[in-house]
């Protein structure tokens, strides 16, 4: 008999690959400083993305991080196992990601002065990008047919539970200027202006050269390159590349290609009821 696809933790799904009761411990009784940054994100909204990109930020556009260290452990996951094996090494400030929701956040956190950066993607490009990560991701509970993923996603019976659940609990959660929307959409659109938000956000006080150069090398071909980025590093029995690559194909719209006006219809009718009362608009 095959190993569980997943454990749960507080109502939420997550693959025993890279969470076990250790990690999920360390993470709730993770000291949390001041200097540290959270990239905070629902699964295939950009994370990797961003593991790019904020080293650069914060170090002032040193490439050697994205050229000696791979990324999950350059930013590594508050939950996942990798964090008690590398945390040591980290150079200040701190960057980590994570996809917990704000409820799951350790109580180190809630008194701290660390930063959030919460990036957001349209749902129905999430939903594509997913699917196809399951179908590589060989950790993971097949996908079955495009159709019956949606359910499922918009069941919440996926990893880290509703996108909509996701999105509410960090709009809602009080940090004032402690944290930072922005979307994928619009790093895609305009990279170099992304960066010197982030930038701005974190007081980096980056030159217009030192932010054309993060743009250059964190583009969508430059990270396909990196195998200290790409995650063809990881064995093949967890993530197949021939299936789909990881860095798919890191566009706005490809949900087009796939949804049926029908699927449309039932996809954007359930999130739009969550989403209801809520003062922002899907990017
Ligand atoms: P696609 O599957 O649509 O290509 P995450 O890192 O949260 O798992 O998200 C993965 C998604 O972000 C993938 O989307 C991936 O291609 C995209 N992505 C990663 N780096 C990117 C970049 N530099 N430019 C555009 N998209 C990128």
């Amino acid at each position: 008999m095959s190993s569980p696809k997943y454990i749960e933790y507080r109502g939420l799904l997550l693959p025993p690959v890279a969470h076990n009761a250790k990690s999920l411990e360390f993470a709730q009784k993770f000291s949390v400083e001041d200097s540290d940054v959270f990239t905070v994100t629902y699964p295939k909204s950009g994370t990797s993305w961003m593991q790019e990109i904020l080293p650069l930020v914060l170090n002032g556009g040193d490439l050697t991080p994205l050229h000696t260290v791979v990324n999950w452990e350059r930013v590594p996951w508050l939950e996942e196992r990798t964090l008690e094996m590398v945390v040591d090494k980290l150079p200040s400030p701190r960057a980590f990601v994570t996809h917990f929701l704000y409820r799951l956040m350790p109580p180190s956190f809630h008194t701290s002065k660390a930063k959030v950066i919460y990036v957001m993607r349209n749902p129905k490009d999430v939903l594509v990008s997913s699917y196809y990560f399951h179908k590589m991701a060989e950790f993971l509970e097949d996908p079955g047919t495009f159709d019956e993923f949606m359910e499922k996603f918009l069941q919440g019976r996926v990893l880290f539970g509703k996108w909509t659940e996701h999105v509410k609990s960090w709009r809602h959660a009080e940090l004032g200027d402690r944290i930072l929307f922005i979307t994928y959409e619009e790093m895609v659109q305009d990279l170099p202006a992304s960066i010197r938000r982030i930038s701005d956000f974190l007081c980096c006080n980056l030159s217009e050269e030192v932010i054309q150069k993060i743009a250059e090398h964190c583009s969508f071909q430059s990270m396909k390159a990196n195998t200290m980025s790409n995650f063809s590093l990881v064995p093949k029995e967890y993530m197949d590349s021939d299936k789909s690559p990881f860095l798919r194909k890191g566009i706005v719209g490809d949900w087009k290609n796939h949804f049926t006006s029908e699927q449309l219809a039932r996809f954007q009718s359930v999130i739009d009821k969550e989403l209801e009362g809520e003062n922002f608009s899907l990017p």
